[in-house]
């Protein structure tokens, strides 16, 4: 069960390929299935096409502003008819605006026939912000006098280390701000080169901005605590020589990966899928199966929101959607070898769109590698004094996304028990405001003195568009309850677990409910197990969080997805976000908990199964200057998928690079 690591020279146009070969044969393992090409992200040339098409078009012209552009993936319909052999033509949606006119524009184009198929104005629609807009925005606060004159109040007489991030401004029903596309900034100061201007935040100044007309609207000075000025680095230019490192730990795989790529397509184990990626969602994963039979049609984070708890000076504006908003895709981290990502590395690239319509390459933007997964199961047969054991394997599929002062690393793990598993790290640095030394008030936590972080959230919405051997599925709600004591239960141990169709909708917004161990199984009524039971999977939802924002408050109601962690909809290509399709100052119409209010059928039929968890954080002192990773996810585990467990049959192994510490050159006990 190893494979050699080789670039394959079978095809001279596909030079992204990784073949897996049986040392023992030099037989090439079963490569991914070639349908799967058919989801890979659009190429620089597809994107180029796409703008050259939208170019021409009288209405959009020279002046359009390329917001998103990417693949506009197969329907369920179209893509099972090229698996079974139909040629599938490539089309990509864009988004744009433009310079001169309010609104989006969504459109489809024919990449094949180089024309516009489908073209809708949404007059009242923002776009996402741009990479590059967030510096113009910085540079047109800190050349306002209303602003520079703020920042003397506070005793800043040199601009140059003033930072401004540009966050989104929300949608609060201010006059002056409707209709366009709105960033409410907050500021820091960086007291010398490289220095973390996080730990001098400039309290109480925020400027409004049209991000378009690049227009400062007004100078909301809301005075506050002075700036702390004590710094507090993480960089090492700042830092005293480090404890002495730990001895080299290496990931060796001397006889090279296990998975086969052919492009964006993978095969591992018993599992094949292809690798997706777009400006907005950045990576996604298609069409997964396990020998064969699919799991997810789909599954991508499809919006994340950051309510912060305080509604004191412009904090209450607080509340940002970084996939909606900004989009995760476009700022995915280009990843170093030996340092993001450990062992032998396969890595993707991402192409994307630049605001003007150019394209630019995010190199090794996404990771593909194995881990060993610690033991997989184990029984000793005390009786026999007989142990069999299998240690596990993993298949990684990974990147990272940086918005603004925070990191969101997220991997997808594969098992060999069936098991998908989803994990976000969220590491960077946390927003900070000052206070009064030893006076953070009741919304925040004190860092160091008259530093601070607000009470906040990450709320991640996972849209996982569920195919559970076949399209028609649908959703059980099981709940843990102890049998009442009487003739059925005299002794008082009696609990069971009870099962529940949710059928619609409304019936399927639900909450967790630690109380009766609530979980959600997606079921394929119409295949059943070898105990007659309807295959199936189970969400393990592990990381839910309470939202504490108003319902009816300008940014609960934007938020509205957050407040339940399961939401069961039949799919439809176009409900795809759950803030919405465009969420930049929004009103929250086209959410989720809007979508729902049709009732529609979610009963065996194709559905779409959307997560909400995360984080509730309450900061410490030790999540800066730098935070350490804090975890959340989920799992999707096989709940009567398989007849058995589907690991039970790996061949054993004995891995021959393990030692007795101090057997080492330089061990170390002696
Ligand atoms: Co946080």
């Amino acid at each position: 069960m190893s494979y050699a690591l080789e670039k394959s020279a079978r095809n001279p146009f596909m030079n992204n390929t990784v073949v897996a070969t049986h040392p023992a044969t030099g037989v090439a393992a079963a490569p991914p299935p070639a349908y799967l090409k058919a989801l890979a992200p659009l190429n620089p040339e597809e994107i180029r096409t796409a703008v050259d098409v939208i170019k021409a078009d009288p209405q959009l012209g020279p002046g359009a502003l390329y917001e998103t552009i990417e693949l506009k993936e197969p329907t369920p319909a179209a893509f099972r008819d090229h698996v079974a052999g139909k040629t599938l033509l490539r089309e990509a949606r864009i988004n744009t605006s433009h310079r001169d006119r309010p609104g989006v524009w969504k459109m489809t184009v024919s990449l094949a026939e180089r024309r516009i198929l489908t073209k809708k104005h949404f007059a009242t629609a923002r776009p996402a912000v741009q990479v590059e807009q967030l510096m113009d925005v910085q540079k047109v606060v800190k050349a306002d006098a209303r602003f520079i004159e703020a920042c003397l109040k506070r005793g800043i007489t040199d601009m140059t280390g003033v930072c401004v991030d540009a966050w989104t401004g929300g949608n609060f029903g201010f006059p002056d701000e409707a209709g366009r596309l709105i960033s409410h900034t907050f500021a820091w100061l960086r007291v010398r080169d490289n220095e973390n201007f996080y730990a001098h935040p400039i309290e109480g100044i925020n400027a409004v901005v049209d991000i378009k007309t690049g227009e400062v609207l007004r100078v909301d000075d809301h005075g506050g605590p002075p700036i702390p000025m004590t710094e507090i680095n993480y960089d090492p230019e700042f830092l005293p020589p480090p404890v002495p490192p730990l001895k080299p730990l290496d990931v060796m795989q001397p006889e090279g990966v296990s998975f086969t790529m052919d492009g964006h397509a993978i095969a591992w184990e018993r599992w094949t899928l292809a690798i997706g990626f777009n400006p907005r969602d950045g990576l996604i994963l298609h069409d997964i199966r396990y020998d064969g039979r699919p799991v997810l049609r789909r599954a991508a984070l499809a919006e994340l929101v950051v309510p912060y708890g305080s509604p004191e000076r412009g904090h209450y504006r607080k509340n940002i959607f970084d996939i909606g908003e900004y989009g995760f895709g476009k700022f995915t981290n280009s990843l170093k070898l030996g340092c993001d990502c450990l062992g032998a590395i396969h890595y993707l690239d991402a192409n994307l769109n630049a605001l003007d319509g150019s394209v630019f390459s995010i190199k090794k933007a996404i990771c593909i590698h194995e881990e060993d997964a610690g033991v997989l199961w184990k029984h000793w047969d005390f009786r026999i004094d007989r142990t069999v054991l299998r240690r596990g394997r993993k298949l990684v599929i990974s990147c990272i996304n940086t918005v603004g002062n925070y990191e969101y690393a997220q991997y997808w793990y594969f098992t060999q028990a069936g098991e998908i598993k989803f994990e976000v790290k969220a590491t960077g640095i946390v927003n900070t405001n000052a206070c009064e030394p030893g006076k953070p008030g009741k919304f925040a936590s004190e860092l160091a003195p008259g530093l601070a972080a607000l009470i906040h959230q990450h709320i991640f919405c996972a849209r996982l568009d569920m195919a559970v051997d076949g399209s028609q599925n649908s959703v059980v709600e099981t709940n843990t309850y102890a049998e009442l004591v009487g003739p059925t239960n005299p002794h008082g141990n009696g609990f069971y677990a009870e099962e529940t169709v949710l059928k619609t909708e409304l019936a399927a917004c639900r909450r967790a409910n630690a109380d009766t161990h609530r979980s959600w199984k997606v079921v394929n009524p119409g295949k059943l197990n070898h105990v007659g039971k309807p295959v199936g999977y189970r969400l393990h939802a592990d990381n839910c969080v309470t939202l504490y924002l108003a319902k009816d408050g300008p940014s609960g109601i934007r938020s509205s997805f957050a407040r339940n962690h399961l939401w069961v909809t039949p799919f439809r290509e176009d409900e795809r976000y759950p803030g919405g399709e465009f969420v930049c100052n929004s009103d929250g119409h086209d959410s989720l908990a809007e979508i729902v209010k049709q009732d529609r059928s979610v009963e065996n039929t194709d559905i779409v199964l959307w997560h909400c968890f995360g984080l509730h954080h309450v900061v410490r002192p030790e999540d800066f200057p730098v935070q350490p990773v804090m975890s959340a996810g989920f799992s999707l585990a096989p709940a009567g998928f398989f007849n058995l467990n589907p690991s039970n049959n790996l061949p054993p192994t004995v891995n021959s690079a393990s030692k007795l510490a101090g057997t080492a050159k330089e061990g170390c006990c002696s």
